[in-house]
């Protein structure tokens, strides 16, 4: 079988995630987060107190970093981070820099596994357009707040259900509107709505790589 990319993008908290951990197990795929970059990244330049605005001081920064590690993961998810991820996503020398390292890892994990399952905003529409299985995935927003407030409360963080909505309708709308790379659906994607059950979804990506690769 040739190796495999299945890209899986989508709004915040659409479901991106638990649907490629889940093809992950049942197909033995690598699974990259390349929000999880972005938050890493992110939490980089928070450490250093780098100043992402200045263009020279953010190109030093990235000289420096050269390969993103993806060992120290706590603190990554809180609201305040998600924010701030998004408004540093926004620079093309950030996502440059990414998707350079996003591109070398998966060079490196498809000569091990016989797939990989990436997702994020722009990985079918941008990085990996020759994907040969594209997903989109839209989920309500008050579901996906709903489910995002659950997350929080069940990690012992402080959560309000109104700021969670408030905050993944304006991440939505950054991403949406940015200048590079904003979240669109890809034109050959297949559109999933994560709306109702999960189990539901599932079965739905299920048969459609089982149909592809059959
Ligand atoms: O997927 P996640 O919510 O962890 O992503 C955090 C943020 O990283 C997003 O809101 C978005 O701004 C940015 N991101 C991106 N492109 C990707 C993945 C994430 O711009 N491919």
């Amino acid at each position: 079988m040739k190796k495999l990319i299945i890209t899986v993008d989508g709004p915040a908290a659409s479901g991106k995630g638990t649907i490629s951990k889940h093809i992950k197990k049942k197909f033995n795929f690598y699974h990259l987060d390349s929000g999880l970059l972005y938050r890493i990244v992110t939490k980089e330049i928070v450490t250093k107190k780098i100043n992402f605005k200045n263009n020279k001081d953010l190109q030093i920064f990235l000289k420096k970093l050269k390969k993103i590690s993806l060992k120290n993961q706590s603190g990554l998810r809180t609201l305040t981070m998600s924010k701030l991820t998004s408004k540093i996503a926004k620079f093309k020398k950030i996502r440059d820099f990414i998707n350079f390292n996003q591109k070398k890892i998966v060079r490196e994990k498809l000569k091990k596994f016989k797939g990989i399952v990436i997702d994020g905003r722009d990985i079918g529409s941008v990085v990996f357009k020759n994907a040969q299985i594209k997903f989109y995935i839209k989920t309500n927003p008050k579901i996906r707040a709903k489910r995002r407030y659950k997350e929080l409360i069940d990690r012992g963080e402080k959560s309000i259900y109104d700021s969670v909505l408030k905050e993944i309708k304006l991440r939505d709308y950054k991403d949406k509107n940015r200048i590079n790379s904003p979240l669109v659906i890809p034109k050959d994607a297949v559109i999933i709505d994560n709306s109702k059950t999960i189990k539901t979804t599932k079965k739905l990506v299920d048969s459609f790589i089982l149909q592809k690769i059959s």
